[in-house]
């Protein structure tokens, strides 16, 4: 038993903020943020909470799977920045979807969010006990970013991405590999509820998401190539069997580095952080779903998705369509 794509969908908020738009907040410039980092904007979510991001892309990938309700027979939410703690947006989506009640959860491994989501969906099909999942990627990252921090205010936006997944005959979704190291060095962090001392109840700061980005660039430029190549190895394939390499939307010199590293074309890794920022767990599916909505990506294409992020962790997929 395999697995393969039967459709994706995203979907954005309409609110642009552009580097301009920062500019009046911290203490930046648009030449700064779009040579370190290749983002000219981002949109922000001002009215839709990150469970409506998801329900809009969930909607359009089983739109382009033509799945009915009734056939998803799980559902799986990678987010960092839910609606609320509890209930998970996966369980807010699975009524709101019209779901059956259906096996539903979210997970948290950052930007890397998407393809532990996709790696856990994959293995419970090929086991038999599932037939077809829906997973997303749905971030609301201005909530917990801190507009008045320069080094991280810039790069961060909201979106959301979703894939159906369903069984196949053949291996279509070859493999999947994910991977994590404690971040005990706090290279991304974000803080969450103190421990009570005594039962006053007081009122808390909001936490706001703190990176050393240096320290983020250089793992991320370690692990993305090195994951690529182990999927190649893993199945017998060259990296010019690869149409695209849809990597995590994080930083464009990251992914220069990446292409210059594995002598991969940089023409043949897709981009499309300039228009939308690091949206974490939402970066692959959404840049995936362009990539097949601009017929960039088409059947028959052989690709690698990676990511990598705050746990700290990483993984990728090879994936034909
Ligand atoms: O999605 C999860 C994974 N995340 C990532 O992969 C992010 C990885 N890290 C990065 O992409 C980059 O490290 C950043 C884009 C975050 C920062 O770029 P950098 O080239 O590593 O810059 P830096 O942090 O070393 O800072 C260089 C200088 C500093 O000034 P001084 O100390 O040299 O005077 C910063 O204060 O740039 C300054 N700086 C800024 N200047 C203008 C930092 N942010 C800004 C800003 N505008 N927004």
């Amino acid at each position: 038993m395999y697995t393969k794509v039967l459709g994706t969908g995203s979907y954005v908020p309409q609110k642009v903020v552009t580097n301009a738009d920062l500019e009046k907040l911290v203490d930046t410039n648009d030449e700064w943020i779009q040579s370190r980092t290749g983002i000219k904007e981002r949109r922000m979510s001002e009215n839709e909470n990150t469970s409506e991001l998801a329900y809009q892309a969930a909607l359009k990938a089983l739109e382009a799977a033509q799945v009915k309700p009734d056939e998803i027979d799980l559902l799986i939410v990678a987010t960092v920045t839910s609606d609320k703690p509890f209930p998970g947006v996966s369980q807010i989506l699975q009524r709101r979807l019209g779901f059956d009640t259906i096996t539903a959860f979210d997970i948290n491994a950052a930007c890397s969010g998407f393809i532990y989501a996709l790696n856990i969906a994959d293995k419970m099909i090929r086991s038999g006990a599932y037939k077809k999942a829906l997973i997303i990627g749905a971030e609301i990252l201005t909530k917990i970013t801190d507009y008045t921090d320069r080094n991280t205010c810039v790069l961060f936006g909201d979106a959301a991405g979703a894939m159906v997944i369903g069984e196949s005959e053949k291996p279509m979704i070859k493999d999947v590999l994910t991977y994590a190291k404690g971040d005990v060095e706090g290279f991304l962090t974000m803080d969450g509820y103190p421990l009570k001392k005594n039962f006053k109840t007081e009122q808390q700061d909001r936490p706001f998401l703190k990176m050393q980005g240096s320290d983020v660039f250089k793992f991320a430029t370690t692990v993305l190539p090195k994951v690529v190549r182990t999927l190649l190895e893993r199945s017998n394939l060259d990296i010019k069997d690869l149409s695209y390499i849809v990597a995590h939307q994080a930083n464009k010199r990251i992914i220069d580095k990446a292409s210059r590293t594995l002598k991969f074309p940089i023409s043949k890794m897709y981009m499309n952080i300039e228009k939308y920022g690091n949206t974490s767990a939402a970066s692959v599916p959404l840049a995936i779903d362009e990539a097949i909505r601009g017929n960039i990506l088409k059947p028959g294409d052989i690709f690698i998705t990676a990511a990598f992020g705050a746990g700290l962790t990483w993984g990728g997929a090879l994936i034909e369509l």
